[in-house]
């Protein structure tokens, strides 16, 4: 029996959830927890909400909701926040961002308009496509988190929230690499006071949830809070931090493709991606700067899942391309393209073609919703840090230094089941399961 790994808090009261963009992902979000909680709608996509977990053996028969085994917020406890560099509130927000209809959008327009977005941190240095009114102005970076930290604490006093997380669903910024100022918590600060370039807006939200005891997830590919400083600031704080960019559309594809054809030892000579998008992210991602941000955090993901370097015979040198293309009329309703050569028996070419119409927010807004409440959660749980069980939800899961991401879809769900039987001190699931061949043992297949 593994041991039980802490007493875990309970979810009482009200938690807010601080959204950093109040685009089509966030409002698709927001309208659909208030359609759910009215019953107009399912929360289909949502872990949390639909997922069950086995506990025990195959023949226990428990096989309770993931939601009634482990203590989460409740969506009649959830209050939202938001910052963003427009001043529509969410209403208009997610009217403009046309992803839900306008009969959905009007049965919970009341509290949709009364979201109206923060004074945003934003510089359009580090997002080219956007220029927006809704700016807090400050004398350096640090004045600027400051200004986040006391609009958290007046956000939580107001609204009676018991607890807080924050969610980046705010546009990709431009390419960052971790460079000397990320390394320790003293040279971010300083590097904070003197507006270094190497601070993008992101980092300074990252900062300031930290600071005010605020779980962070990232749902973009920024380097935001993947950086020394930051992790070793969630640490001493005691605040979970995790990320980087949902995985959605295309990318959750292929994490469910490549470790099928992995596990039967079929070879790969390329995978070429392309995909339609014509929503503002579609535009953000337009320019080159931003897009190196996206398509690294794509990229990644093949090579650590097919391990060319272990299996040279299949994978070496295959070629992965990634492309993604603004084109307005489609709006969110994104489509992406997939080509795959495959190899075979005796080297025999096949191929694989995807064609994906998917709808981008609607991919995204469970995920926000899960996010929030496992990382709630892991607060009251006592976990601090990167919280890498939470992978499942990630192109480029955050990880320990010198660890390389775990992709394979299936291996992150068992990950993050796992966890939450961890932190009931429940058995893990091995599937090994000789023990209903074998009599007296004891563990869980
Ligand atoms: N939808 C998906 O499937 C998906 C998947 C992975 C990642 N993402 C990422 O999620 C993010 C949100 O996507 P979206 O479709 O909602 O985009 P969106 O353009 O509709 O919304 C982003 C919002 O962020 C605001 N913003 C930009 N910089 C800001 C700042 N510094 N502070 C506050 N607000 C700021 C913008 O004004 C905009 O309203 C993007 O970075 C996108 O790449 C989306």
């Amino acid at each position: 029996m593994v041991e039980r790994r802490a007493d875990i808090a309970p979810a009482t009261g009200k938690l807010g959830v601080l959204l950093v963009g109040l685009g089509a992902v966030s409002t698709t979000f927001v309208a659909g927890v208030e359609a759910i909680k009215r019953d107009i709608s399912k929360p289909i996509g949502s872990l949390t909400q639909m997922g069950t977990i086995r506990l025990g053996k195959r023949t226990d028969n428990r096989v309770p909701l993931i939601r009634d085994f482990v203590p989460l917020a409740g969506l009649d406890d959830l209050v939202f926040g938001a910052w963003d560099i427009f001043e529509d509130n969410a209403y208009d927000a997610a009217m403009n961002a046309g992803v839900l209809e306008k009969d959905l959008l009007n049965q919970v327009s009341e509290q949709l308009s009364s979201l109206q977005p923060m004074k945003a941190v934003f510089d359009p240095r580090y997002v080219k496509r956007l220029d927006g009114k809704n700016v807090k102005t400050g004398k350096n970076k640090m004045d600027l988190a400051e200004q986040l930290i006391a609009e958290i604490s007046k956000f939580k006093t107001d609204n009676d929230c018991d607890r807080l997380v924050m969610v980046w669903a705010a546009s990709t910024e431009i390419y960052l690499e971790s460079s000397e100022i990320h390394n320790s918590i003293e040279a971010f600060e300083k590097a904070l006071y003197d507006d270094a370039e190497d601070i993008a807006p992101s980092m300074v939200y990252a900062y300031a949830a930290i600071k005010a005891g605020v779980p962070f997830a990232n749902g973009a590919p920024n380097l935001t809070v993947d950086v020394p400083a930051l992790r070793e600031l969630s640490e001493k704080e005691g605040v979970p931090i995790c990320g980087k960019d949902f995985k959605t559309g295309q990318t959750l594809m292929k994490t469910i493709l490549a470790p099928g054809l992995k596990s039967r030892m079929l070879g790969l000579k390329g995978w070429y991606s392309t995909n339609i998008l014509g929503n503002r992210d579609g535009e953000v991602l337009d320019d080159p700067e931003n897009f190196k941000t996206k398509e690294e955090s794509k990229l990644s993901v093949l090579e650590h899942i097919l391990q060319p370097d272990v299996y040279p015979d299949l994978y070496k040198g295959f070629s992965h391309v990634v492309r993604i293309n603004y084109y307005p009329p489609r709006g969110d309703n994104k489509e992406g393209w997939d080509n795959i050569d495959i190899v075979g028996w005796l080297g025999y070419p096949m191929q694989i073609k995807i064609d994906f119409l998917c709808r981008d927010s609607i991919l995204a807004a469970p995920l926000v919703l899960d996010l929030a409440l496992f990382m709630d959660l892991a607060q009251r749980a006592g976990l601090k840090g990167i919280q890498e069980w939470l992978s499942f939800y990630f192109k480029a899961p955050q990880t320990a230094p010198g660890l390389y991401p775990e992709h394979d879809i299936f291996i992150q769900l068992k990950k993050l089941k796992n966890t939450l039987r961890y932190m009931k001190g429940e058995e893990l699931i091995t599937h090994l399961g000789v023990e209903y061949y074998d009599e007296g043992d004891s563990a869980s297949g």
